[in-house]
């Protein structure tokens, strides 16, 4: 766990000062009073990277690279063109619809899971996990609280289930077949710096490459299909065995799928075991 501190805004009122006590004892960070210092000074008087900063409705993180909040950000315009009638990229290469079970390994600010959320109703299920302790409680926080938003949106939000976890880890946990989708949108290896939107999120995101392991598990797992979003030209696709179905040639991501019903020619040890895990 990072080393962060938690605190408030100037002159809080005593639901915020006792929230922020809840806080630091859930995850561990030491609560102070905020008085009248600036983040630098509170920062170096209390040797701390990050703070956690509970405001009157909301959370929100202060990192060296700026203030990380939740807000539904892509995901609103995406929900208006879908209903529309207009496609989603994503939704298109998870294939999900109406009842299906999503399991969304990497939450970050929530945007993807909304949407998913959004497709798959009140019937369906869209679990999502986020290994950093901070941004999962932001974004669960916010995913529970924000509304100012359409009430189709901020339904959405409140149907996602967040979990604090590593992903790796929750799908050893998993039955087989247990979900329709199992989706990882990881950091890139090559970070497209004008998406500024994860900015903030960076400090704080792992950064690890997936291992194969975690792909054979999810493959297990998934009932229908595997997809990963990278980089265009990303040489993870192929290291990890996903066949790209979506790789505009001007966009800067892309995605990639290994469906239970077809495999790619490449041969690779997650796919060996995503064929042993069907049979
Ligand atoms: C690129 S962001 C995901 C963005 C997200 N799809 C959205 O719409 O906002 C990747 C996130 O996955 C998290 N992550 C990376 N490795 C993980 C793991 N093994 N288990 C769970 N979360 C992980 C990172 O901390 C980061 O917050």
């Amino acid at each position: 766990m990072e080393n962060f501190i938690v605190t408030t805004t100037r002159k809080p009122d005593s639901a915020q000062e006792i929230f922020a006590e809840e806080i630091s004892q859930k995850l561990g960070g030491k609560f102070i009073q905020r008085e009248d210092f600036s983040f630098d000074l509170l920062k170096k008087n209390h040797d701390a990277e990050n703070i956690l900063l509970v405001k009157k409705n909301s959370l929100s993180i202060v990192t060296a690279e700026g203030e990380l909040f939740f807000h539904p950000n892509t995901a609103h315009l995406r929900i208006k063109n879908l209903r529309g009638g207009e496609g989603d990229r994503l939704i298109d290469a998870l294939k999900i619809s109406d009842g299906s079970k999503v399991l969304d390994c990497t939450l970050g600010l929530g945007s993807d899971a909304i949407v998913e959320s959004f497709i798959v109703g009140a019937a369906g299920k869209v679990v999502a996990l986020e290994i950093n302790p901070l941004i999962a409680e932001i974004v669960s926080h916010g995913l529970k609280n924000f509304s100012d938003d359409s009430p189709h949106i901020l339904e959405a939000m409140r149907r996602v289930k967040v979990i604090n976890t590593d992903c790796g880890e929750f799908l050893k946990t998993c039955a087989d077949n247990s979900f329709d989708v199992v989706y990882f949108d990881p950091m890139f290896r090559r970070p497209i710096k004008k998406s500024s939107g994860l900015n903030p999120i960076r400090p704080l995101a792992d950064n690890r490459p997936l291992a194969k392991e975690i792909i054979a598990e999810a493959c297990r797992v998934a009932k229908f299909r595997v997809v990963l979003k990278e980089h265009n030209g990303s040489s993870e696709f192929v290291r990890l065995g996903f066949k790209i179905v979506d790789g505009g040639k001007y966009s800067s991501v892309a995605f990639g799928v290994i469906d239970k019903n077809f495999f790619p020619s490449v041969d690779l040890n997650s796919q060996a075991k995503c064929k042993t895990s069907v049979s």
